[in-house]
């Protein structure tokens, strides 16, 4: 089976691209490297440059290659930077989202599993989230993921495409060869782990009074190795839908970063700040029919493993991509 996986240089592209070529895959990545790394495409891929924002770059590589699938996760991602640049949401995610889908339809490709997210549900009325709650994004990234979902939708009705859209929760964690790095970052682990290898004095913690048990906001934190056997699954698979894919377990802020500090041995200081705009108590998955539907149940993700895999992976890349110890 041939797949074009596009953003395969970024975080979870990355290591579902080595995950493929472990299971015999023939893969191509398509990706423009403006956040991605060209250091974490595996040597085994093809590589395609190109920018889904461009037509013809993707009309052209899907020509070229005439996949089996498509696995897209190149998108923007930062929740807080598309309420400053919608337009950059709107723009990458959706409209590069149409020009792939276009391209796939030109070259008869009809199977895509798509990188979707649970801030498609916005704030949950209830927990766990299940995959057919109300899907109301409270910020453009939010929204610009769920919009490509139903542009899908009407292709599946209309077109014969096949779509699967994984909601993942909190991606995390790092294979032996792949890590995390943004820029900037702002995500909760590589920031507790940049104080530990002594980038950074303390670790801002947002907000203190949530209504949990510590006070620290609650999230589903899954390992990215986890992430990617769901999609090679889905390949398999003939569904069709949304599945969520996290533990159903939440994790406190202040859990994950004591479980930094027994990993790590470094006492890792926390300074309080006022609550992250926008920042829902709790999100936990209820991620049943993942494990119905695919058999896929999430086996790299207690909160120990993802922290330890992290942190010796940015042990080896203090630097991230590019600087290497
Ligand atoms: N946090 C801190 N300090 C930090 C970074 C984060 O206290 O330095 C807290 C946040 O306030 C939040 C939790 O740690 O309570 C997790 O924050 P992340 O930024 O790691 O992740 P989010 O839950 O905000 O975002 C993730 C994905 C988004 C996705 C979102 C869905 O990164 O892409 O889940 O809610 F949209």
């Amino acid at each position: 089976m041939n797949v074009l996986v596009t953003g395969g240089a970024g975080y979870i592209g990355s290591v579902t691209t080595e995950l493929l070529l472990d299971e015999g895959y023939e893969t191509v990545v398509f990706d423009n490297l403006e956040r991605g790394h060209r250091e974490a495409v595996d040597p085994r891929a093809r590589f395609i440059a190109g920018d889904l924002r461009n037509p013809a770059d993707i009309a052209k590589a899907m020509q070229a290659v005439k996949p089996d699938a498509v696995i897209h996760f190149a998108a923007y991602a930062l929740v807080g930077e598309s309420m400053e640049h919608p337009e950059l949401y709107f723009g990458n995610n959706v409209r590069g989202g149409v020009n792939l889908a276009e391209a796939m339809l030109k070259t008869g490709v009809r199977r895509i599993v798509f990188s979707s997210t649970c801030a498609t549900y916005g704030q949950p009325e209830r927990l766990p989230i299940t995959e057919d709650m109300p899907q109301r994004p409270t910020n453009p990234y939010g929204e610009s993921k769920l919009m490509f979902e139903k542009i899908l939708v009407w292709y599946q009705r209309l077109k014969e495409f096949q779509p699967v859209f994984l909601r993942y929760f909190n991606a995390c964690g790092a294979s032996s060869k792949y890590g995390e790095d943004h820029d900037p970052e702002t995500h909760l682990i590589p920031n507790v782990l940049k104080v530990a290898l002594g980038q950074g004095e303390q670790v801002p913690v947002f907000g203190e009074d949530y209504d949990t048990p510590d006070g620290t906001c609650i999230r589903d934190y899954i390992h990215i190795e986890d992430l990617a056997r769901a999609h090679l699954l889905a390949l398999k698979n003939p569904f069709c839908g949304a599945l969520n894919l996290g533990t159903g377990e939440g994790c406190s802020v202040l859990q994950a970063i004591g479980a930094a500090r027994r990993i790590t041995g470094h006492p890792i200081p926390v300074k309080f700040l006022p609550c992250r705009p926008g920042d829902p108590a709790r999100l936990v998955a209820d991620a049943r029919n993942a494990r119905k539907v695919l058999g896929w149940t999430p086996d790299r993700s207690r909160v120990d493993d993802i922290v330890q895999t992290a942190w010796d992976w940015h042990r080896a890349h203090p630097d991230g991509y590019g600087k290497k110890s």
